[in-house]
């Protein structure tokens, strides 16, 4: 099926305290195209035409995080994920799924959620919890993709928090002892997060080791592709020719990226912290 563009349908929702301008298309019902902007709960993700209406909702709504389960907890980042089932929570799924449209061009799904788990990352202050971004992953990927849609809400990006929704998924990836990849097309934005991510992955894992290693080693230990692996490794210019063989050799502007890296002393995800077990 061809999906024609569509223009851009609302133009800015309110969140919490933040008022954010919308990116593209997203099948809102059509009376909510024709308003100057839409209300959505930060907890049910219901979205509603007026502060009245919001105001109201938010005396009856009693959601103070995502319906599901909480499988990670940060206590001192304040950082949580829950675990949703698509099939189990379709209303709030869909909902996500609408909301995460406006700031993604080309993926479709809106309605079909069912063979779909939610990863939703949250922050927690003393009102509740509030959802910083998610990914998908389909519960059954024949293509070994460990996630499909993957969105920081726009008030959150460029702090880090995508890399840390990526680093997640790869940490489900290791539990269920397998390789994954982001389903394709990833946007550009995607592309430059999961290339990042790769780099400083592979970048750590290099510098941490001794002795050899093989690519197939280095995707066991990160649940990185062989694939991803060697795109990273010809990307940053790692593989050299040498004495006959391929070989892995970190430059000095390799190392000092790396240390530079782990200067910033940046929020990471502890496997130690997360409390899951791969759905049958
Ligand atoms: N311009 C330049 N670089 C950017 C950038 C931008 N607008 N946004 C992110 N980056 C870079 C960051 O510098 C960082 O790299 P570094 O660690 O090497 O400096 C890397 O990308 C990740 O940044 P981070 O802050 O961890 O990511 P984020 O929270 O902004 O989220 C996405 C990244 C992709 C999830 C977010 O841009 C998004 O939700 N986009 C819309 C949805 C989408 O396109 N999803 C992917 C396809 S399914
Ligand atoms: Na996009």
């Amino acid at each position: 099926v061809t999906e024609i563009a569509r223009l851009k349908n609302i133009d800015k929702i309110v969140m919490g305290k933040h008022e954010i301008e919308t990116w593209y298309f997203s099948p809102y019902p059509e009376e909510f195209t024709q308003l100057p902007r839409i209300w959505i709960c930060e907890f049910c993700l219901e979205y509603m035409g007026s502060q009245r209406q919001f105001e109201r909702h938010r005396t009856k709504c009693t959601l103070r995080h995502p319906p599901g389960n909480e499988i990670y907890r940060d206590e001192k980042a304040r950082i949580s994920f829950y675990e949703i089932d698509g099939r189990k929570q379709r209303r709030y799924c869909r909902n996500l799924c609408l909301l995460s449209k406006l700031f993604l061009d080309h993926k479709t799904l809106y309605y079909d959620v069912e063979p779909f788990l939610f990863y939703i990352m949250t922050s927690c202050d003393e009102t509740g919890h509030h959802v910083l971004g998610y990914f998908s992953k389909e519960k059954q990927s024949n293509e070994d993709y460990n996630v499909a849609c993957i969105l920081t809400l726009p008030q959150y990006q460029r702090m880090g928090y995508g890399k840390l929704l990526i680093q997640f998924s790869y940490e489900l990836s290791k539990i269920e002892k397998k390789t994954g990849s982001p389903e394709k097309p990833l946007s550009d934005l995607g592309l430059l997060s999961y290339r990042s991510y790769w780099a400083d992955t592979i970048l750590e894992k290099l510098y941490q080791y001794r002795g050899e290693i093989t690519i197939q080693e280095l995707s066991d230990e990160t649940s990185i592709t062989c694939d991803d692996i060697m795109h990273t490794l010809q990307a940053l210019d790692l593989i050299k020719y040498y004495k006959g063989q391929f070989v892995m050799c970190l430059s000095k502007g390799n190392i000092q990226h790396h240390e530079k890296n782990v200067a910033k002393n940046k929020t990471r995800i502890d496997p130690d912290k997360l409390d899951w077990v791969p759905p049958k």
